[in-house]
């Protein structure tokens, strides 16, 4: 995706600088599958109908803070008014919840779409907008994912965005509980309003 060029001015960069934001601040492999991501969004949003920049760019930064230090997290949560129920819970959480103060303190974006999308790639929602689930599903499928049943997800997600999101969250959530895991409560939530009722 080399050739996409940002044509909305959602971003003060180009497409090479923001790039070459992200790439500084993460290891090679959690860049690459940040370009994955980047790709496998601009492929949803072309086949959902939605804005590709906007999911380019959500797809592109989503884990920008993933490799933060716990202690910068801690801070952020303690100083920028989040909730203080998410210092019980850990990177898996924050770095999207929280994440998001980071992208848009470094990377100057202040585009809500996208930095919902991004609060939101870890826990989803029980409402989640166009770009929110193409994020949530294009990390999950992107073509460098191997777990069991990947193939079936990127199938699925490709075929039915809804049915991707589905998938996923049902899959998160199994994995979380036979690891004997902690559950976001907003995890369930996320689960109760797009599984149960839409399974059916
Ligand atoms: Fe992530
Ligand atoms: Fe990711």
């Amino acid at each position: 995706m080399s050739d996409f060029v940002y044509q909305e001015n959602i971003v003060p960069y180009t497409r090479a600088e923001l790039v070459a934001k992200v790439a500084a601040n993460l290891s090679e492999s959690r860049f690459e599958h940040c370009l994955r991501v980047e790709a496998t969004a601009i492929q949803l949003a072309q086949k959902n109908g939605a804005d590709v920049e906007r999911a380019a760019i959500a797809g592109l930064v989503h884990d920008y803070a993933k490799q933060l230090p716990d202690e910068t997290f801690i801070e952020a949560i303690k100083t920028q008014g989040f909730d203080p129920e998410l210092l019980n819970y850990g990177n898996a959480i924050w770095h999207g919840v929280v994440g998001a103060y980071f992208i848009e303190r470094d990377l100057e974006i202040h585009d809500e779409t996208i930095l919902n999308a991004v609060r939101r790639h870890t826990i989803g929602a029980p409402e989640m907008t166009l770009i929110d689930q193409i994020l949530f599903v294009a990390d999950f499928v992107e073509p460098g994912r191997n777990f069991p049943g990947a193939e079936a997800a990127r199938e699925t997600a490709m075929a039915d965005l809804a049915a991707g999101v589905r998938y996923e969250i049902l899959n998160t959530l199994t994995f979380l509980i036979q690891g004997k895991k902690q559950i976001y409560p907003k995890t369930i939530d996320t689960y109760n309003a797009w599984v149960p009722t839409q399974a059916k």
